[in-house]
């Protein structure tokens, strides 16, 4: 079995983000979203991989590389345009030839795993088998109809009335079958050529198409507010390591990983929680649910739920919670006695300011 995964996405609905980095690349617990993809295609038993990317082609190959430290090659397949990701399985045709394979979505998070539904897809290998779970907003996501016997009725891509709330999970198997249904269908409304619309062609034409219930933890990353759910969910798998400094002053609660290099002074961190190498947490109280990436600096500041990025400093803010931080950002509060706030921010910022 291949693997194809998909990493082309622009990630609108992740602005300001968006505009400096794929979303692929948004790191939770430290970690670009691409590599949970990778290690959990990794973990299939697959070793080649075509790798679908847009405009961020240069920043992804430069994180990922040609795969080597996962076990995997990557092959890397541009796309011009969004068309849809049934055209990412036209584009990688050559590379996939006649192979079964996976299709994962560079965006989908599933820490527990998608190998035990590769191994029912590689016992029987229907034409597709996708994986589905249940989710309280339908609209948000393709959608499938299943008879009472488990049978797959009908798929239908972001449905304005959703006649069913079992959404189709971002992690797909195929046969060779699904190349002419994706030769076969035409653009949606939206302009796409959509891979709901493939497989219910393959149903159509009456190819079997197989659905498992996920039960594990499944996240679309889509919004800031599934950066942060999604980050709590994987700093709680990490397992607590202090290779940094923590001084006695310092107290350290719960499952915290200090990275080589950093250093924590007079400060309180509640895990779960990650320090990145080379950062500084002065007075500070951090966590839980917290990642800090590398170099960065955080003096006299207290802040929970929340991501900051490499680089980037905080001085002197209490009560930061559930905020994404960027690389390379400053947040200082300033004491001259000011009345006034001062921002110099990008464009589609989002900033809430309490009293
Ligand atoms: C895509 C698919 C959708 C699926 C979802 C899973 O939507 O089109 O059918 O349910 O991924 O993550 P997108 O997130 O690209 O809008």
């Amino acid at each position: 079995m291949k693997a194809l995964v998909l990493a082309g996405g622009s990630g609108t609905r992740l602005r300001p983000f968006s505009h400096s980095m794929p979303k692929q690349l948004i790191p939770l617990a430290n970690k670009p979203i691409l590599e949970y993809v990778l290690e959990d295609v990794g973990r299939m038993g697959v070793t080649e991989v075509a790798m679908i990317v847009g405009r961020w082609a240069a920043d992804i190959v430069r994180v990922i590389g040609d795969g080597a430290r996962f076990g995997l090659r990557i092959s890397y397949i541009e796309q011009d345009q969004p068309l849809g990701l049934a055209h990412c399985v036209r584009l990688a045709r050559p590379i996939l030839g006649d192979d079964d394979f996976v299709m994962y979505l560079g965006d989908n998070v599933l820490p527990d795993g998608a190998a035990d539904v590769a191994a029912e897809f590689r016992a029987r290998r229907p034409a597709a088998h996708i994986v589905v779970q249940k989710v309280a907003d339908p609209h948000r996501f393709g959608i499938v109809e299943v008879a009472a016997n488990g049978a797959v009725e009908r798929l239908v891509e972001k449905p304005a009335q959703p006649r069913s709330d079992l959404a189709v999970v971002g992690v797909y198997f195929f046969t060779a079958a699904i190349h002419r249904a994706v030769a076969s269908i035409a653009p949606s409304d939206r302009g796409e050529l959509e891979i709901t619309d493939a497989i219910q062609w393959l149903l159509a034409n009456g190819a079997a198409v197989e659905a498992s219930r996920y039960e594990g933890y499944w996240r679309d990353i889509g919004h800031t507010e599934d950066v942060l759910a999604c980050n709590g969910r994987l700093l709680g798998a990490l397992r607590p390591d202090i290779a940094g400094e923590v001084d006695d002053a310092s107290s350290v609660v719960g499952d915290v990983v200090v990275e080589h290099g950093a250093r924590v002074v007079r400060s309180r961190i509640e895990g779960p929680a990650i320090v990145g190498a080379h950062t500084l947490i002065e007075d500070s109280h951090v966590g839980p649910n917290t990642a800090i990436g590398r170099a960065c600096t955080l003096y006299a500041t207290d802040l929970a739920e929340s991501i900051v990025q490499d680089g980037s400093s905080i001085s002197s803010v209490r009560g930061l919670r559930s905020s994404v931080i960027g690389r390379s950002a400053a947040i200082k509060s300033i004491d001259h006695g000011s009345p006034y706030h001062r921002l110099a921010i990008s464009d589609h910022v989002s900033v809430e300011l309490a009293g």
